[in-house]
C-alpha cells in the first residue's frame, strides 16, 4: 500500500473501457488528457455547482483552452436539491445554445451531485454524448465518478430517474480536496472504510495505521486511499456493471444508512455519516445472526470510524421503540428489496461480505438497536 501507485487505472468494460488518471499536474493536465483521449472532441459543456466553479472552474477552463478545446461553463446552485430534471433541462438548454453535438462532450467538475446530474444530461443529450468526470469531493473520487450510474431525484424518490452512462475518462486531482469542509471530507472517508471491510483486510489495517494522516489530508496518504478505493470499485463494476450480483457488495452499510437518512428527512446526516452508522448496524446484525465469525471486526470498524471523526450511533427521540420500528420498516422499502425479498450486505470477516436474503428480522432489529441511543453524545456526532 505504501509504494507509489501507477498514474492510471483502467476500468475494463466490453467496448467502453476507460482510464482513471491521477496526473501529477492535477487539474492543469485535464485539457491535454481530454484532447489526447478524445482527439475529435471540439467543445465541452463544463458543469459545476457555483461553489466549485468559483474555487476550481478557472484552473479547468484554462487547461481546456490551452489544449485547444472550446467550452461553456454552466453552473447550478450547490446541493442535493439541484439534482432535478429542472436543472437538467437548464443544462440541455445550455448544450443547445453552444451547439453541442456528438463531437462535443460534457465535463462534470464537482461532487456526486454534479457528476450524477451532468452524467444524466450527457446520457440523454442527442441520445448520448461522451462525458468526463472530474470529481472534487472525496465521495465522488472514491465512489460516484466511477461506474456510470447517473441520475436525478424526483417526487417519486432519490435517484429513481437515471441511466447507466460510463464516462470516457475520469481525472483525479486529490489536491482539490484541500478546499473541502472537514465534515464533508470525513463523510467521504466512510466509503473508504467500506472498501476495506468488503474486500481488502490489508487496506483496512493500512487505514487504521494511517487514520491520523487521513484526517489531516496528508496528500500522499489520501492519494493512496483514493487509488485503492477506485481499484476496488472498478473491479466490482467490471464484474457486474448493471448490479445483478457482486456490485451490490458496495451497498454495505447502505440499507441501514438509507433508513437513517429517510427517517431524518435527509437533514441530519451527510450520506457518508449515515453509512458509517449503518456499517456498525450491519456488523452488529451480522453478529446477532451468527453470520460474522470475526469477533474483532465490529470493535475495529467502530474504532476506525471514530478515529476518522465519523458518528457511530444514531440518536433517538422521545419515542425510541416507535422510531426503531419505523427504521426496520424502512428497510423493507429500500431499493435493494428484490421481488419482495429483503437483501442485506453483511460481513463474514474483514475483507469479505455476502448478500443475505430475508435475514431473521430480530437480528436486523438488534443491529439497529445496538447503534441507536437516546443519549446525545460525541458518538452521535451531537456533542
Ligand atoms: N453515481 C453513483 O454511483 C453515486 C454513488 C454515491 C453517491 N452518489 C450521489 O452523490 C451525491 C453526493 O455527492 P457529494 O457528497 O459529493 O455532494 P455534493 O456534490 O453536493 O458536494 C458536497 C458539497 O461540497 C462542495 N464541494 C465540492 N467539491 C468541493 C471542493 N473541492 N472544495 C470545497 N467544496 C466543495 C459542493 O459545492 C457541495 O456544497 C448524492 O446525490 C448521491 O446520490 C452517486
Amino acid at each position: 500500500m505504501d509504494t507509489p501507485h501507477p498514474s492510471t487505472l483502467t476500468v475494463q468494460l466490453p467496448g467502453r473501457s476507460y482510464p482513471i488518471h491521477f496526473p501529477d499536474a492535477g487539474l492543469a493536465a485535464a485539457g491535454a488528457l481530454i484532447a489526447e483521449a478524445l482527439p475529435d472532441a471540439d467543445r465541452c459543456l463544463v458543469v459545476a455547482d457555483a461553489r466549485v466553479a468559483e474555487l476550481h472552474g478557472e484552473s479547468l477552463t484554462r487547461s481546456l483552452k490551452a489544449a485547444g478545446l472550446g467550452y461553456h461553463l454552466a453552473t447550478f446552485a450547490p446541493g442535493e436539491t439541484s439534482k432535478t430534471l429542472e436543472t437538467a433541462e437548464q443544462l440541455w438548454q445550455a448544450a443547445a445554445a453552444m451547439r453541442l453535438d456528438r463531437r462535443g462532450l460534457v465535463v462534470a467538475l464537482g461532487g456526486g451531485v454534479c457528476g450524477d446530474l451532468a452524467g444524466f444530461v450527457a446520457a440523454c443529450w442527442m441520445r448520448g454524448v461522451r462525458m468526463v468526470q472530474i470529481p472534487t469531493t472525496l465521495l465522488a473520487m472514491v465512489d460516484s465518478s466511477v461506474g456510470g450510474k447517473t441520475g436525478v431525484n424526483s417526487a417519486a424518490g432519490k435517484n429513481l430517474i437515471g441511466a447507466f452512462h460510463q464516462p470516457s475518462l475520469v481525472i483525479m486531482d486529490t489536491t482539490i480536496l484541500a478546499s473541502m469542509e472537514q465534515r464533508e471530507y470525513a463523510a467521504g472517508l466512510a466509503e473508504v472504510v467500506k472498501y476495506g471491510v468488503i474486500e481488502d483486510a490489508d487496506f483496512f489495517a493500512w487505514q487504521e495505521a494511517q487514520a491520523a494522516a487521513l484526517v489531516a489530508r496528508d496528500p500522499q496518504v489520501v492519494a493512496q486511499a483514493v487509488y485503492r478505493s477506485c481499484a476496488i470499485k472498478a473491479a466490482h463494476v467490471e464484474a457486474d456493471e448493471f448490479e445483478q450480483g457482486i456490485r451490490a457488495h458496495l451497498n454495505y452499510g447502505h440499507t441501514f444508512g438509507h433508513a437513517l437518512e429517510g427517517s431524518t428527512a435527509y437533514r441530519r446526516y451527510l450520506h457518508g455519516e449515515a453509512v458509517a452508522i449503518g456499517m456498525n448496524m450491519a456488523a452488529a446484525a451480522a453478529e446477532a445472526l451468527g453470520f460474522c465469525a470475526d469477533k474483532h471486526l465490529l470493535p475495529r470498524q467502530e474504532a476506525l470510524l471514530r478515529a476518522l471523526g465519523l458518528p457511530l450511533v444514531h440518536r433517538l427521540g422521545p419515542d425510541p421503540a416507535g422510531e426503531l420500528a419505523d427504521l426496520a420498516a424502512r428497510t423493507a422499502l429500500d431499493k435493494k428489496v428484490s421481488a419482495g425479498r429483503q437483501r442485506f450486505v453483511l460481513p463474514r470477516c474483514l475483507g469479505e461480505v455476502a448478500v443475505v436474503t430475508d435475514p431473521d428480522p430480530t437480528a436486523i432489529a438488534a443491529g439497529f438497536a445496538a447503534y441507536a441511543s437516546t443519549e446525545a453524545s460525541a458518538l452521535t456526532g451531537d456533542s
